[in-house]
Parts: structure tokens; sequence; C-alpha cells
């Protein structure tokens, strides 16, 4: 088992799965495959924002509660995900008619009213999930930055750490979260200038990279280079959402055996990189969802895929694949 072989070496982390709160019946078999190989979850979508704030002041706490109690109950760690993202702005956030100002104290008051409901509960947060554009190194442009403006990303930090310093908790973690840094070099500079701003406020404990990755890309010089460069700046690393396509190309219609090796050799890579971390910047390696014909890639329309893809480590039996083999062999 994943999280079995990882608590025996020297120094371990997290073996975390994207899961929702539907797959958590007792015995269903996402609960026996938690139970046994994951140490960590994050919700796939049911903790942002347009799931919990129904309108202002007004929250829908009972799908992310039986998430968290899940974790606390089963001694599974809860990494929450994700406060502030622009892909998950509730209607009413976004029909918002009040002055900038008042913008900004719903989302202050979102933050504070969601940190101190899970203090305590839930181990670390995505603060602010990519708040970076893909083309050139600028902020995205987001409801959040034309409302709040360019230091937003600081003032979510700074409202969560707030919050969970009131509630008692002085061991939240704090994240910022974003994908596809480690190819695109003038994306990566852009975020890594954000992380030393947050450093510079002292308001940030981690970054997420979220390694939405391919069998060919990003190369493992690449993975290892960004990875470095959290690790020179002291903070922990997440890879948070890892998943790894074999079909970017849509040049197959069916698992190949080619393809089947190619991705456990990077899933390999991939675990191989983050073991090699120094102790103090480890946290958790989670996987982005459990059985390939429930992941998000095959469905999304920015993708080149037709339906077909087979990115994470259990087919749709729930049998292991031997992408699973290769996450094991990585940490030989
Ligand atoms: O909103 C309704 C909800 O009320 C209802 O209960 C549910 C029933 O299925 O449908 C809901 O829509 C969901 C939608 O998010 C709402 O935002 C979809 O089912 C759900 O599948 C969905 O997609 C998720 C997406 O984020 C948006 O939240 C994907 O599952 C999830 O894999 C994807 O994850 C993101 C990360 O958070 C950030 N990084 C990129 C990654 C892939 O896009």
């Amino acid at each position: 088992f994943l999280k079995v072989k990882v608590n025996k070496l020297a120094n371990p982390f997290f073996v975390g799965m994207a899961i929702k709160a539907s797959q958590l019946t007792n015995g269903s078999p996402y609960d026996i495959i938690l139970k046994n190989e994951f140490s960590s979850i994050s919700a796939e979508y049911e903790m942002k924002m347009d799931q919990i704030s129904t309108a202002s002041g007004i929250y829908n706490w009972t799908v992310a509660d039986k998430i968290v109690a899940y974790g606390n109950a089963n001694n599974i760690n809860v990494h929450g995900h994700a406060l502030v993202w622009h892909n998950s702005v509730p209607q009413w956030l976004k029909d918002f008619s009040g002055t900038d100002a008042e913008f900004a104290a719903e989302v202050k008051k979102y933050i504070t009213d969601v940190v101190t409901h899970y203090a305590g509960k839930v181990k670390s947060w995505d603060v602010v999930n990519e708040a970076v554009d893909d083309n050139g190194g600028t902020m995205r442009n987001t409801i959040f930055l034309q409302r709040m403006g360019p230091n937003y990303v600081k003032d979510c930090f700074q409202w969560a750490r707030a919050a969970a310093t009131a509630a008692g908790d002085t061991s939240l973690l704090l994240f910022y979260n974003d994908y596809a840094t480690s190819a695109n070099t003038a994306k990566q500079d852009k975020v890594f200038s954000l992380l030393d701003d947050l450093k510079a406020a002292k308001v940030i404990d981690g970054v997420g990279f979220q390694m939405h990755n391919t069998y060919l890309s990003p190369t493992k010089a690449q993975i290892e280079a960004d990875l470095n460069k959290a690790v020179a700046k002291g903070l922990k690393i997440h890879v948070s959402e890892l998943d790894i396509q074999v079909n970017q190309f849509n040049d197959i219609s069916t698992f190949t055996n080619e393809r089947r090796l190619a991705q456990k050799a990077k899933y390999k890579e991939m675990v191989k990189i983050y073991n090699a971390l120094p102790a103090a910047n480890k946290y958790a390696l989670t996987i982005w969802g459990m059985r390939d014909n429930e992941s998000w890639i095959p469905y999304n329309t920015e993708l080149n895929h037709p339906g077909n893809d087979w990115p994470l480590l259990y087919d749709a039996n729930f049998a292991v694949k031997s992408s699973h083999t290769g996450f094991l062999e990585g940490l030989d």
C-alpha cells in the first residue's frame, strides 16, 4: 500500500487523494482504498466558494463538513482546497453591485468564516488558487484583481492567518496553489515573485504545484528546477493535483501497453523527485482523483481529449494500474 511504504521512509509525507463527499460511504470501494492507501484528502470541488457560499454570510456546510469529519475520524489529513479561485466564484458574488471596498469585505468575511469554521480540523488551506496568468508573467485578470487590486493575494493570506490565530489555530499551513509553472518559465517567474511578496509579509507556509502533467512533459529537469526554487525559499511543497495524461495528442483510442509503461515511468520519476526533497520541505503528494473514468481530464473542453485518457492510479474497476507500481518504485 502506498501510505504504508511512505510511512516507512526516514522522512515520510502525506499521500493525498482528491475526493468527493459521495465517495465516503463506509465500506465503499473508495473508502476501503482511502483508508489503506492514502493519508490525506483534498475535496475535488466541494470545499470551494461556489459550493459553500450561497449568499453573503450564508453557508452550506453540510457537504464540506462531511468531508472534513471523514478525515478527522479516520486519522486522514485534510487539506482545504480552495478559498479563493476565479473559477469557483458564486453567482451572487459575480453579480455583487456594491463598491470595490464592499466586495473586498465580502471576500474577507468568507475567508474568515470558513477558516474559523474549520479551525483545528483542516491542517492546511490553498488560500488563493491560480492567480497568475498563463501568458507571460502577469497577474491573471480575475474578478478579484479587478475589484481588489494587485495586493489581493496578500490580503487574502493575511485574513486567513488572522482568522486562524483568532480561533486558536497556530499551526494552520497556508498555501498558494498554481499549475503549469515547470515548463513555462515566464509564469514560473511571476509565481515566484508573488511568493516572495507573501514570504516578505510572513503569511505563507507553502506552495502547491498542481502537476497536471503528461507522459512527456514537463521534463525531470524542469520539475526539479521548479521545486528546488521553492526549497531555496524555505517553503513547504505540495504536489497538489498530480495526474499524468497519456493521450494529449488524441493519437490512441485504447490504453496501449507502450503508454502504460511511459506513464508508469513518469509517475515513478515524479515520486522520486518529490521524495528526494529535504524533509522540511515535504508536505503531501496528492493524486487528482481515484479512477481513470472519473478524472476531469477527458471531460475538459480546453484539452484535446475526445473522452479517452487514463491519467490516474486505478482503472474503472478500482484495480491498481502500472502507474501505481511506478509510484511505489519511486519510493525505493
Ligand atoms: O455546482 C454543482 C453542484 O452544486 C452539484 O452538486 C454537482 C453535481 O455533480 O455539480 C456541480 O458542478 C460541479 C462543478 O465543479 C462546480 O464548480 C461539477 O459536478 C464538478 O465536476 C466540477 O468540476 C471540478 C472543477 O475543478 C471545478 O470545481 C472538477 O471536478 C475538478 O477536478 C476541478 O479541479 C481543478 C482544481 O480545483 C484546480 N486546478 C485545476 C483542476 C481541474 O480543473
